[in-house]
């Protein structure tokens, strides 16, 4: 190696100062990357040899080259350098020093610029797939929970006050239906993200003849960038990507939170698989909720990221800076913080204890079916506001008396209506609130068996 850094050292006069290149490098964390920058240089090296740059000789040796490459870094026996900056380099110069001249022309029409992001492309494109298998299996597991707990009846809140009473299964179906626009939007995200930069260069293309399609065809890219200067510098993709995690991560947080709510001794609804919780090394009686509350907390740091990169980019000119580099860390933590959280959670599920009786109990306790009674009267006649100032005075009677509606005799509630009769205590009941909302998207457990049946045949 010359006094300077051997790929682009020619003009400098002295060598990059020593904290500068540790500043600089990103070879601590784009590694990651390897796979993908290989992928992308066979493929570069094939298409250049189609065109007449390489010979059929140089191609082999290069992509043999890269081949051991691959293994090497896969058996950990890869010598890094930080002098090296970056993936691209440290296998550029390796390439070299193990086959000599063939691999010094392998970068012939191409540039990092291009090199790195067509690389964060295949990377991103490889996590979504992944990343969108989770997310099924995590459906599944709700599917699975679901179909067991039907008639399982739960308060359902409004302002966290008790409001009307829903099916378990409704509960879980709703975040169900939340991953399956998560799904969707990854879906969408990756349809954008499968375009080729390759063939950019540094910014405004290449003067060799090369055959951008065919690098796209042995890459698996639908499409081509258009414009060069678009290609190598935005990442948009991986904003778009990143908004798209931040809103999984929202939806896990939420779920986090009820099952922490529902796993604390005042609501008692559920208990976490031991194995999913931790104690306490001063309090012996605590289990604490530890797997939910670190999704929850990790939900920060997905946003976190989301704002970094909007930010790293909001005042770049055009096109490529240094900048860039900057996307890597934010992205590749989230893809991994999002694998985790999804991994864990359909882990989770399966092994919850769902606590009925304590569900059930503590639905009665909210007067959760006043709806259900105001209705009756409507059926009875009534204009709904006069219904509901009728049955917020039976309420206030109740509460004074400490009795669900359910628990007044009739005469109790003819008091408040004459048009009550023996037939209310069906509307009052749980049940016959629950079986009452039977329509499409309603908590009834007709509905959300079919709902469940639905929600089966699309995931097929
Ligand atoms: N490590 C760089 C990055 O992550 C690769 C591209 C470098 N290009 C350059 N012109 N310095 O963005």
């Amino acid at each position: 190696m010359n006094k300077t850094n051997q790929s682009w050292g020619g003009r400098f006069n002295e060598p990059t100062d020593e904290f500068v290149k540790i500043f600089g490098a990103s070879i601590f964390f784009d590694k990651v990357l390897a796979p993908y920058d290989i992928q992308c240089s066979i493929a570069h090296a094939s298409m250049l040899q189609e065109v007449g740059l390489l010979s059929k000789a140089e191609k082999s040796k290069i992509i043999d080259g890269l081949n051991t490459i691959l293994s090497e870094i896969n058996a950990d026996k890869f010598d890094w350098s930080i002098d090296l900056e970056d993936i691209h380099m440290n296998i550029e110069a390796r390439l070299v020093d193990m086959i000599g001249e063939a691999g010094k022309k392998l970068h012939t029409g191409r540039s990092r610029n291009d090199q790195v992001a067509t690389d964060i492309r295949l990377y991103l494109r490889e996590q979504l797939d992944t990343i969108n298998s989770e997310i099924k299996r995590l459906q599944m597991a709700l599917l699975d929970l679901a179909m067991q707990e039907v008639d399982t009846i739960l308060p359902g809140f409004t302002h966290l006050q008790v409001a009307q009473p829903i099916s378990f299964a409704h509960h879980m179906m709703a975040y169900f239906e939340m991953l399956d626009r998560d799904s969707e939007r990854l879906i969408d995200c990756r349809k954008r993200l499968n375009t080729m930069p390759l063939g950019s260069a540094a910014l405004a293309g290449t003067t060799y003849p090369i055959n951008r399609k065919r690098v796209a065809e042995l890459l698996g890219f639908e499409r081509i960038c258009n414009n060069s200067l678009d290609g190598v510098s935005d990442r948009d993709f991986a904003i778009e990507f990143l908004a798209s995690a931040s809103l999984i991560m929202m939806h896990l947080s939420r779920f986090s939170e009820e099952l922490i709510l529902w796993s604390s001794a005042q609501f008692d609804f559920i208990e976490l698989p031991d194995r999913f919780c931790t104690g306490s090394s001063i309090m012996p009686q605590k289990k604490n909720p530890d797997v939910p509350e670190l999704v929850r907390g990790k939900t920060g740091r997905v946003y976190g990221h989301l704002t970094s990169i909007l930010t790293i980019m909001k005042a770049q000119p055009l096109a490529y800076n240094k900048d860039n580099q900057e996307d890597k860390e934010p992205l590749f933590d989230s893809v991994n913080t999002l694998k985790a959280c999804l991994r864990v959670f359909a882990d989770m599920l399966p092994n919850i204890k769902i606590k009925r009786d304590n569900m059930h109990d503590s639905t009665k306790k909210g007067y959760a079916t006043a709806t259900d009674l105001a209705d009756y009267l409507v059926k009875k006649g009534l204009a709904f506001r006069d219904a509901h100032e009728i049955v917020g005075l039976a309420v206030a009677y109740g509460l004074k008396k400490q009795k669900d509606l359910s628990e007044l005799t009739l005469e109790e509630l003819q008091n408040f209506d004459q048009r009550i009769e023996k037939d209310v205590f069906d509307v009052l009941s749980l049940k016959g609130s629950l079986y009452a909302r039977n329509h499409l998207g309603g908590t009834s457990p007709n509905q959300v068996k079919q709902a469940i049946n639905r929600a089966i045949k699309n995931l097929e």
